[in-house]
């Protein structure tokens, strides 16, 4: 097994020579930590170690919408307050380093929280949705699946919040039906709305040079496609998270860094020479 000094110095190498090629990156709940957002699993205050799997499904919302807003609003409210931390800046300054020198780099984001965008990356996709608007829950409704979405701040939720009630949940501007957080849910398909761009995450995972995970814990099915085409095209896999123990798939090509992604790309950002403008976006 090679030494934490060895990993980190493959890492660094592998994204230098990535040269013209995708740099792809998957990111998950851990890079936001720093900024506050609690992960779902996986750590002492995770989400779902408190509430239970069901609050984030589309049977919950069905049988409660009251409990899915109040959840949701919640979660929401704490995103808005939040800034990104130096590892959305870092990678931010990568993509650009990456693409002035003729490459290309893509971020598989599974985050709703809109730090990335906030921080500056550019080729994004919100794989799960995001937390800058809600939808109509009626799948067709020209604002709902699999095309419509409605701007969070253009929905009043003020009565919601006085009396939280399944009668007080905003409605749909358009038919009427109840909104719904435009996110995906456990129930759900990547193919349920186009701003999931399940089609697109699933080129890039074609087209990758190098894989680089970074603070995930591999739950859900994108994170499984994403590993199985890496290994099918038998390139260089990283994953970035303090709670990596061993490589199990070492021998696949797959190096697991213990680290903190915000320590961890802002170091990557200094070795290859990489400034790191942290000028905050208004969202
Ligand atoms: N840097 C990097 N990783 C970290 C850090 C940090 N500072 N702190 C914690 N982590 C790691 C944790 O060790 C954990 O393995 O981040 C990981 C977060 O895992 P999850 O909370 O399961 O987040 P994620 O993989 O994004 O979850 C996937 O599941 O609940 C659904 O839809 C939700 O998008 C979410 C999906």
């Amino acid at each position: 097994m090679a030494s934490e000094q060895e990993n980190w110095a493959r890492f660094r190498e592998v994204i230098e020579d990535a040269g013209d090629g995708l740099i792809l990156f998957g990111t998950g709940a851990g890079i936001s930590k720093a900024s506050g957002i609690p992960t779902f699993r996986g750590d002492e205050d995770a989400l779902w170690e408190i509430n239970p799997q069901i609050l984030g499904t589309y049977a919950y919302f069905e049988e409660t919408p009251k409990g899915h807003w109040e959840w949701f609003l919640m979660r929401l409210r704490a995103y808005y307050n939040c800034q990104p931390n130096p590892a959305h800046y870092a990678m931010a300054a990568l993509e650009s380093w990456q693409r002035k020198r003729g490459g290309k780099m893509g971020v598989i984001t599974q985050n709703v929280d809109l730090l990335h965008d906030r921080a500056g990356t550019r080729e994004l996709i919100h794989i799960h949705g995001d937390m800058g608007h809600v939808r109509c829950s009626r799948y067709g409704c020209k604002l709902g699946a699999p095309y419509g979405k409605i701007p969070y701040e253009d929905v009043d939720f003020s009565a919601f919040e006085k009396e939280p009630s399944d009668d007080n949940v905003p409605r749909c501007p358009s038919c009427g039906s109840l909104l719904r957080i435009h996110a995906l849910l456990f129930d759900e398909y990547y193919s349920s709305h186009v701003d999931y761009r399940m089609q697109d995450a699933l080129n890039w995972i074609r087209e990758a040079k190098v894989m680089i995970f970074v603070g995930t814990s591999f739950s859900v099915g994108i994170t499984s496609s994403m590993v199985e085409g890496a290994l099918k095209n038998k390139i260089p896999i990283f994953s970035l998270n303090p709670a990596n123990e061993e490589d199990a798939l070492f021998e696949a090509g797959w190096t697991n860094l213990s680290v903190k992604a915000e320590e961890a790309l802002p170091r990557l950002c200094e070795e290859l020479g990489i400034e790191i403008p942290s000028v905050a976006s208004a969202l």
